[in-house]
């Protein structure tokens, strides 16, 4: 729909993703895009789906105000699966192919917005971050996860086709009874003009913004559960095109249950990964700062009189290296992709910082800490007189025990000639145990720490 030369690189098509809810009848503490499904965030899964559509795409994500950098965090990371296979190197020669070329996967763009009070002030805001060249507009739950990608592009080849809106939806297959509050029967109906609607639910531009604004100007936005019902009060042409059993939306405890069970029989595994601990590893360097009045934090801890390690933050291997082996073992990624290693928030940021916000992240994610194991190497500052208490104050933080050896390398390396300092950790996570399910079900997410723990990093979309 746009030939314009000039934007011939820009999208034509925009899923608005809305996950801003809070998911009440789910019941978990976070909100409903946050829960886990087999590991993986229902947001996760849902844009899954919409990085594997065909043609290049702007994706809006709308999430709950607290959760904007969780959003983002997890679009980089289903981005970074979507990722175009390296083919600068040519693949090497194979028998069966004389040439291999390899399609690179359609560009998108992530936008991430905060939600509003309803659902239809969230596309609303969505609707407000859509790029100049956009001229069809998908909306689509978060909730609905495991929908296919293909579904979605059908959508879009269906608006494409017929200039309407156009959504996805299901024959009933029960019989249907309209019932009066004392539930008796008032009749039987008529099924076959029945359709379980579904998303993602497609409009060109204009239409969606049109009905928007005029069903906000006769206060009637919140009459509507969803977007079809707006354009057709609106009257406007709304098709139904055939849906997806898998386009199902996760809304109570039970759905969750079912996909589970879907994914399960999928990746069907005699041991699933969920029943199991996890661990990672960490490591981080950094060398003793030239300017002498550099403090030097190691392990939490302030020592006055040792010269400072340089680094963006306080240089705090030790801290930096729990972070990672914490943040590994939880598959949330590393310090530099969660925190961002030039981030001007975290100049001069203490340890303490960075890992009570990990604990935070992973406690989210569903793990609990076993126990945490630090192995420093380096000359300076000599270790064990503060041992006990290094060990002390990262334990209180990370509410388990943590071990901190220390060692040289008799005079070996960068740290054996005194250039600097390097830490190693191992972080041993546990799923933690959530009342109803028995063992061998996936972990559901610990409560949070308290609200003084967690410290306010402000984070920004
Ligand atoms: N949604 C949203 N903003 C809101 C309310 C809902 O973005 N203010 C999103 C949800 O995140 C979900 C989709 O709209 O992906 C469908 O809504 P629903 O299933 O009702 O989710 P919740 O409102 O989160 O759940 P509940 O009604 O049980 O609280
Ligand atoms: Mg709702």
């Amino acid at each position: 729909m746009t030939d314009s030369p000039a934007l011939a690189a820009a999208p034509s098509v925009a899923v608005i993703v809305v996950a801003a809810g809070s998911g009440s009848r789910l019941g978990h503490v976070e909100p409903k895009a946050f829960v886990l499904l087999q590991m993986r965030p229902l947001l996760d899964r849902a844009l899954d789906s919409i990085f594997a559509m065909r043609e290049a795409v702007q994706v809006i994500v709308v999430a709950p105000i607290d959760r904007l950098m969780d959003a983002r965090r997890i679009a980089a990371s289903v981005s970074a699966r979507h990722e175009a296979p390296d083919t600068t190197t040519p693949p090497p020669p194979s028998p069966a192919a004389t040439s291999t070329s390899i399609a690179a996967p359609p560009s998108r763009t992530v936008t991430i917005i905060e939600g509003g009070r309803t659902r239809q002030d969230s596309v609303d805001r969505g609707m407000s971050a859509l790029m100049p060249s956009i001229d069809i507009v998908l909306v689509h739950d978060a909730a609905r996860a495991l929908t296919p990608a293909v579904l979605c592009d059908e959508v879009v080849a269906a608006v494409r086709s017929t200039g309407h809106g156009i959504i996805p939806g299901l024959p009933l297959v029960d019989t249907i009874k309209r019932i009066a509050h004392s539930g008796a029967i008032l009749g039987t109906v008529d099924r076959s003009e029945l359709s379980a609607v579904q998303t993602p639910q497609g409009f060109p531009r204009s239409m969606l913004a049109d009905a928007h604004a005029r069903a906000a100007q006769n206060g009637r936005l919140e009459a509507h559960t969803d977007d079809a019902a707006l354009v057709a009060d609106a009257g406007l042409p709304v098709s139904v095109i055939a849906g997806h059993p898998l386009a199902f939306k996760i809304t109570t405890p039970e759905d969750l249950e079912r996909a589970e069970a879907i994914l399960h029989a999928a990746t069907a595994s005699p041991t699933p990964a969920w029943h199991l601990p996890r661990i990672g590893t960490g490591l981080d360097v950094h060398s003793f700062a030239t300017d002498a009045t550099t403090e030097l934090w190691l392990a939490g801890l302030y020592w006055p009189g040792e010269r400072g390690l340089s680094g963006h933050s306080d240089g705090d291997v030790v801290a930096h290296a729990i972070c990672d082996a914490i943040l590994g073992a939880a598959g949330l990624g590393d310090i530099g992709s969660v925190f961002g290693t030039a981030d001007p928030r975290f100049t001069d940021a203490h340890g303490e910082i960075f890992l009570t916000e990990t604990v935070r992240l992973v406690a989210a994610a569903g793990y609990l800490i076993g126990n945490v194991s630090v192995q420093i190497i380096g000359n300076r500052p000599r270790f064990s007189p503060r041992r006990g208490e290094a060990e002390t104050l990262l334990a209180g933080i990370l509410l388990a025990p943590v071990n901190i050896a220390a060692t040289t390398t008799d005079a070996l390396g960068f740290t054996g000639r005194g250039e600097g300092v390097a830490a190693t950790a191992t972080a041993l996570l546990y799923p933690a145990p959530r009342a109803g399910r028995s063992v061998g079900q996936p972990a559901a997410p610990a409560p949070l720490p308290e609200p003084g723990q967690t410290p306010d990093l402000n984070w920004e979309a």
